[in-house]
């Protein structure tokens, strides 16, 4: 039995519903195209950092300064403006190289910090031939007299904002820490979202005890990190008119099926292609397809959201009622 794997996200048609997340694997174009050779479907780039502009234009400013007054017989030994402006200018060939050497589709992932940033650059991004624009939205409110509420209008008036400079789908990745994650989003979706990326994962640091400062190492996902993710899938499921990606914690073909089942549209892995590389999507997707046709299920929609529409507890992964009992049966027998 031949298996339909074919999926849509962000109104993009994709041959199966594997992505490969932002990463530095979907930074450069060998492993891109054997990204694709492979079987992804889709490659989301590595972000570009607003940061990383403001740091070229600081370095021209310093450089342009060290040379003025200096005869232009000098010429040559100061950079010039070209030299400088490097991180758009690369993230904008990158785009463009890969547009040209990939046919699945490429989307830009971008990370601001002004308002400028964030609307012009996600322009530039789309007009640079990216198939759409992910916003990646990492931003520890850690300001003690900001209220939630703040935070969340101004996550949403944002994204309205970026959605009204593009002209290209938008997807949003974002973390699961909002006090009513379900309206946010909600609200996310009537900004203009098309899409949510579930979740955005935080790279909390350790803390080293000889040197007793903090390690910002970043460790690659678990499974066992699936299950908030997979759990708002079951919950927006049907529930709000944008396409959901399941990303963090996929580690085999089983994890993609648990993540279509939890009702995501499109599944994304980073982790796992970092640890094996590119050529594990292979094992993903014959993986999926196995278990698949093994059950009998001639297509991915057939099982995409089961568990959401299922309604007993056993499915239901949010049930107050399957929380209660998973306390009382994962109670430790006395000795
Ligand atoms: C080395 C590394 C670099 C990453 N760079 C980005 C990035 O530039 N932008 C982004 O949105 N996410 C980035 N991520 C996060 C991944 O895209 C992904 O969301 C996260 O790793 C969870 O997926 P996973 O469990 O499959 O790894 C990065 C992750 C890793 C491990």
């Amino acid at each position: 039995m031949m298996v339909d794997l074919r999926t849509s996200y962000l109104g993009l048609r994709l041959r199966n519903p594997l992505i490969a997340s932002a990463s530095p694997l979907t930074g450069n174009l060998k492993s891109l195209r054997a990204l694709e050779d492979y079987g992804a479907a889709a490659v989301v780039l590595p972000s570009l950092f607003e940061e990383d502009i403001l740091q070229d234009r600081h370095a021209l400013e310093l450089a342009l300064d060290a040379g003025a007054g200096v005869s232009e017989v000098c010429g040559g030994y100061f950079p010039g403006r070209e030299k400088f402006g490097g991180a758009v200018e690369h993230y904008l060939a990158l785009i463009d190289r890969a547009r040209s050497a990939l046919d699945i589709p490429v989307i830009a992932s971008l990370n601001g910090t002004t308002d400028f940033g964030w609307t012009e650059l996600a322009a530039r991004l789309a007009a640079a031939g990216a198939s759409a624009i992910e916003l990646n939205l990492y931003d520890l409110p850690l300001d003690l007299v900001q209220s939630g509420v703040e935070v969340e209008e101004a996550t949403i008036s944002l994204v309205k904002r970026v959605r009204t400079a593009l002209d290209v789908p938008l997807a949003v990745k974002l973390g699961p820490y909002y006090s009513a994650f379900g309206q946010m989003a909600q609200a996310l979706a009537d900004a203009g979202a098309d899409g949510l990326v579930l979740f955005n994962r935080l790279y909390h640091p350790d803390v080293d005890l000889l040197r007793l400062c903090a390690v910002h190492n970043l460790e690659l996902s678990r499974r066992h990190e699936m299950r908030l993710p997979m759990m708002w899938l079951t919950a927006l499921q049907g529930q709000i008119p944008v396409s959901l990606a399941a990303s963090t914690g996929v580690e085999s073909a089983v994890d993609v099926v648990r993540y279509l089942l939890a009702g995501a549209d499109a599944v994304m892995s980073t982790s796992a292609l970092l640890r094996h590389g590119p050529k594990y999507m292979t094992s993903l997707l014959s993986g999926l397809e196995e278990w698949l046709e093994s059950r009998g299920f001639d297509n991915i929609n057939a099982v995409r959201g089961l568990l959401a529409t299922h309604g007993d507890t056993c499915t239901r992964l949010q049930e107050r009622d399957a929380y209660r009992a998973s306390l009382h049966y994962s109670q430790p027998t006395a000795r």
